[in-house]
């Protein structure tokens, strides 16, 4: 009983408080995107268009141990802030994900992402003969939906893998 008790505190302590587990080092200045769902680092990597042929300074944590998620991923990015547009593409594959603004090792804003109602002109939808993909200068837009993005031209609807649908990525 006493020990069970004990272990629930350790739980509930916090990553914070873990100081024998830091995986991924502190940064100085940069964005710390935080409590990406386990196993999206890579596609927010994709989504940031980090693919390690720049000069960026990039730390990655994959399926770290979490308070709030089973597991998360954590993606460190030095010296660079985010764009709104590429926040609100982050939102859609990591919905529960922390922006920190770090400077001089401070954190100094720390927001959720928030997840747009809609995105245009940074997905591609998968349908062939949808308008958006044909020819024609129509910029994609999608609707968000609570558990994925619908077109607004052609209604196919994307649950999963939603970053294979990012632009560029
Ligand atoms: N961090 C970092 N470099 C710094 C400061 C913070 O990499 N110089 C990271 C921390 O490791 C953490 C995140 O930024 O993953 C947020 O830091 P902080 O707000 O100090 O941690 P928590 O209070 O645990 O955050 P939250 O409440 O959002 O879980
Ligand atoms: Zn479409």
């Amino acid at each position: 009983m006493t020990a069970d008790h004990d272990r629930n505190d350790e739980q509930t302590t916090g990553e914070s408080a873990d100081d024998h587990e830091l995986r991924v080092s502190k940064i100085k200045n940069g964005t710390v995107i935080d409590h990406v769902r386990g196993g999206q680092a890579l596609n927010v990597l994709a989504i940031l268009g980090i693919d390690g042929g720049d000069r960026e300074q990039v730390s990655v944590g994959i399926n770290v141990p979490s308070d709030r998620l089973a597991r998360k991923d954590i993606v460190k990015v030095e010296d660079r802030e985010l764009s709104q547009d590429e926040v609100d593409v982050l939102s859609l594959i990591a919905p529960d994900a922390t922006i920190n603004i770090v400077r001089s090792y401070t954190v100094t804003s720390k927001h959720r992402v928030e997840r747009p109602e809609q995105v245009e002109g940074v997905l591609t939808c998968p349908n062939a003969t949808c308008i958006t993909t044909e020819d024609e200068p129509v910029t994609s837009r999608f609707d968000v939906l609570d558990d994925g993005v619908r077109c607004a031209y052609c209604g196919t609807i994307v649950r999963e893998s939603i970053a294979d649908l990012i632009d560029s990525a």
